[in-house]
């Protein structure tokens, strides 16, 4: 049997395999050179950029819990110039799609940040992080409220003509609703999810393990959650899905592209085996050959 086509198509343009790198997990690439092999990802999704650098929360930022961990990192990022100016510099080098996840406090940061983008050739696209629980202002706010959500993709899209991808909050009563307000204002592509909102308190301190309380959960906790996202947002949608939340292995990315996913990304695993996407899309094409799929574009459709 021949190999599959494991192509993704986005926008008229096309992502190697389905197998990325989760925003916030994969830094800007650099901390991983030598341990990933970034030439079989199907996209590095870069750490958020906000115009101005932050420092982001007070340590600590990271608790383990059953199955998962909490983070509140706080979108600790250098900002938009030391981003054109040093970053950049490590996306060209890197041989896979770089999509660059976006984020701000108004709507005029998102769009400072996409213009920026449009310039900057070896970003292939963005991602809007419209999603994120850990900040006091922003983020979150735009994932949750249609109306708002479908002004800044409109907006967005005015000022930047690459694949625009709006990452999707779990943290939602109806996220059809939300996915459709992002695809009505020219989203191309979404992804989903974020985290899900997560408290760990220290018992014998009396006090949130996080200073600011609460903070996103992620890693396999969360996968039934976001297998079920995936496939109410990929009903309620024609624009392609790309699914994450505690995928370890091929049979969890199996799981969201037979529930409507394009494709996935891979992001808490990647602190235990910074290797793990390679083997998960090895195990991806295995399971094609087998059950006899040509495309990945046809795993999905069954349910
Ligand atoms: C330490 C950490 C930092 C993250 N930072 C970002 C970020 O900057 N932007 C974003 O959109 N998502 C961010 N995320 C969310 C992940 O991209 C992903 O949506 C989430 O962790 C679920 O996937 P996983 O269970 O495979 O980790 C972050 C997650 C973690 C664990």
């Amino acid at each position: 049997m021949v190999d599959p086509d494991l192509t993704v198509a986005i926008a008229g343009k096309t992502l190697p395999n389905p197998v990325g790198v989760a925003s916030g997990t994969f830094g800007f690439g650099e901390e991983y050179e030598g341990l990933t092999d970034t030439a079989s990802l199907g996209a590095v999704y870069t750490k958020a950029v906000t115009p101005e650098p932050r420092a982001g929360n007070p340590p600590p930022r990271l608790a383990e819990t059953p199955a998962g961990m909490i983070n509140a990192i706080g979108l600790a990022n250098p900002g938009l110039a030391a981003f054109l100016s040093e970053k950049v510099r490590i996306l060209e080098r890197l041989p896979c799609p770089a999509i660059v996840n976006v984020a701000g406090a108004v709507m005029a940061d998102y769009l400072k940040v996409a213009e920026a983008m449009e310039e900057v050739d070896s970003v292939w696209g963005i991602e809007l992080n419209v999603s994120c629980p850990n900040v006091d202002h922003g983020g979150m706010a735009f994932g949750t409220d249609p109306k708002v959500l479908e002004s800044l993709t409109y907006a967005v899209r005015k000022v930047y003509s690459k694949p625009i991808i709006v990452k999707l909050s779990p943290n939602v009563t109806d996220i059809g609703e939300i996915a459709r307000a992002a695809e009505s204002a020219g989203a191309d592509a979404l992804s989903c999810i974020n985290t899900l909102t997560g408290m760990k308190v220290d018992v014998l301190r009396r006090q949130p393990v996080i200073p600011r309380g609460t903070g996103g959960l992620s890693g396999p906790a969360i996968r039934p959650v976001g297998v079920a996202a995936v496939w109410k947002v990929s009903k309620a949608v024609g624009i392609p899905v790309i699914g994450l939340g505690g995928i370890s292995s091929a049979e969890d990315a199996m799981e969201y592209l037979l529930a409507g996913a394009s494709a996935i990304q891979v992001g808490t695993a990647l602190f235990g085996e910074p290797d793990i996407p390679g083997r998960i899309l090895g195990g991806i094409k295995i399971y094609m050959v087998q059950e006899g799929f040509s495309r990945i574009a046809d795993l999905h459709g069954f349910f």
